[in-house]
């Protein structure tokens, strides 16, 4: 259940990250939810970072994370690389927001407001959005392949994996 739950959750939050971000970052559409659109960007993508590390941290106690078990199968390659992508890109956000010298401070849901935790001059700032960008656009593509993987399996009772991935019970 709690698996099920942090799925679904992930999956949800990575989507609205995506949806929210992409659009703007190649100037093809306004940044949505006009000068909210920073905190709920925080908001929602720290809480996918605080909920991966979990996932991950789990998956690792389990056994799940069989990357560091020395076996392997092209699905579960997939998951794991798509959880260390999330993190990876939200990592990456949190260390290149900028609070800015005037204006407005951006806050985490509304009550912390969130603390530049690396100077970086213009140059590696644009470098640090292009990348955190580059990873998102990477996350997107596993998400399809992820998607497509759970659609093609079957699982032993012969159901498609996807389907019962939505509904277990
Ligand atoms: C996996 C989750 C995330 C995805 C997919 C994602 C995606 C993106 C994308 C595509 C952009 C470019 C948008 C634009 O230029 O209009 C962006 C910008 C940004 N993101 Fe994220 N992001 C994620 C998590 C985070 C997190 C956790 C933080 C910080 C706590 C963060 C902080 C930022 C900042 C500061 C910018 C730059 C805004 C600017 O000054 O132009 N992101 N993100």
């Amino acid at each position: 259940m709690l698996t099920w739950l942090l799925h679904w959750v992930s999956a949800i939050l990575a989507l609205f990250l995506l949806l929210t971000s992409l659009g703007s970052a190649f100037a093809l559409l306004p940044r949505p939810f006009g000068s909210i659109w920073m905190e709920l960007h925080l908001s929602t993508g720290t809480l996918l970072l605080i909920i991966t590390a979990l996932r991950i941290a789990l998956g690792t106690v389990h056994g799940q994370f069989a990357i560091l078990h020395g076996w392997i199968t092209r699905s579960v390659a997939l998951r794991n690389f798509l959880l260390i992508l999330a993190f990876a890109t939200a990592i990456v956000g949190l260390l290149l927001y900028q609070k800015p010298p005037l204006g407005k401070v951006s806050y985490f849901f509304v009550i912390v407001p969130m603390p530049t935790l690396i100077r970086l001059d213009h140059d590696w700032h644009n470098f640090a959005i292009g990348f955190h960008t580059g990873l998102a656009c990477l996350l997107l593509v596993l998400i399809i392949l992820h998607a497509a993987a759970g659609i093609k399996q079957k699982t032993v009772t012969g159901k498609v994996r996807l389907s019962e991935m939505i509904w277990p019970w």
